[in-house]
């Protein structure tokens, strides 16, 4: 089964809380994103952003250039549909993040929680971090979480590859700068714990 195939057949059969990874809200995501001060215009991505309320969260935050892309269609309209009117206002862009065409050096922010972590070949991991490079500017701001080393091997029934801060730092390489990691111990709707590295990096200019 392709990848597009395996999610779209996910949110086709699973309303949002029942996904291994719901969260009513990504706290850790929304306080670090709002410590970083930005504009209410600084254009912000939420690379594999599914159906999460991080969207909700930062139009009600202000934020008023926000995209989000998913490789599933179904998971752009669920999420399109809970916002109403206001998910007018959000580009939703359909399509993998490894070959995806973004505009270059447009946005201030790069936000991807358990998406990357899907890439476990090295080809896959350097054309998203060639579609990273691309979009985000100089100084951009790159908020990622993945599974920790003690999280389980698999997300969703796929294989994925588990992170220490050090190893994310040398995969994504020396164009950025790791400013903060935390970890985030995340319990799924079935009870099971899953811990997830989350890291803060800042683009040189
Ligand atoms: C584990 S879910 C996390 C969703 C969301 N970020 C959250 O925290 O609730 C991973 C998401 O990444 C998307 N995804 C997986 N591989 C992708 C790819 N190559 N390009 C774009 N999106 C992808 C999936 O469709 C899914 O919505």
């Amino acid at each position: 089964m392709n990848k597009k195939t395996h999610w779209e057949g996910v949110y086709s059969s699973k309303p949002a809380d029942a996904l291994g990874w719901y969260k009513p809200h990504l706290q850790t995501s929304i306080a670090w994103i709002k410590e970083l001060g930005l504009e209410a215009e600084a254009p912000i991505i939420d690379v594999g952003g599914g159906v999460s309320t991080l969207v909700d969260d930062l139009l009600n935050a202000g934020h008023r250039s926000i995209s989000v892309l998913d490789i599933s269609e179904e998971a752009l309209e669920v999420a399109r549909a809970r916002l109403g009117a206001t998910g007018e206002a959000i580009t939703w862009l359909n399509g993998d993040i490894t070959s995806i065409d973004l505009p270059s050096h447009h946005y201030e922010l790069w936000h991807d929680r358990a998406a990357f972590h899907f890439l476990t070949e090295l080809d896959q991991q350097q054309s998203y971090r060639d579609n990273l490079l691309n979009a985000l500017k100089p100084g951009g701001h790159l908020i990622i979480g993945t599974f920790a080393p003690e999280a389980p091997p698999k997300c969703s029934g796929l294989p994925i590859q588990r992170y220490t801060h050090e190893k994310l730092n040398n995969v994504l390489g020396g164009e950025f700068e790791l400013q903060r990691h935390d970890k985030e111990l995340h319990v799924t709707p079935g009870g099971v714990e899953q811990m997830y590295l989350y890291c803060y990096f800042r683009r040189k200019n």
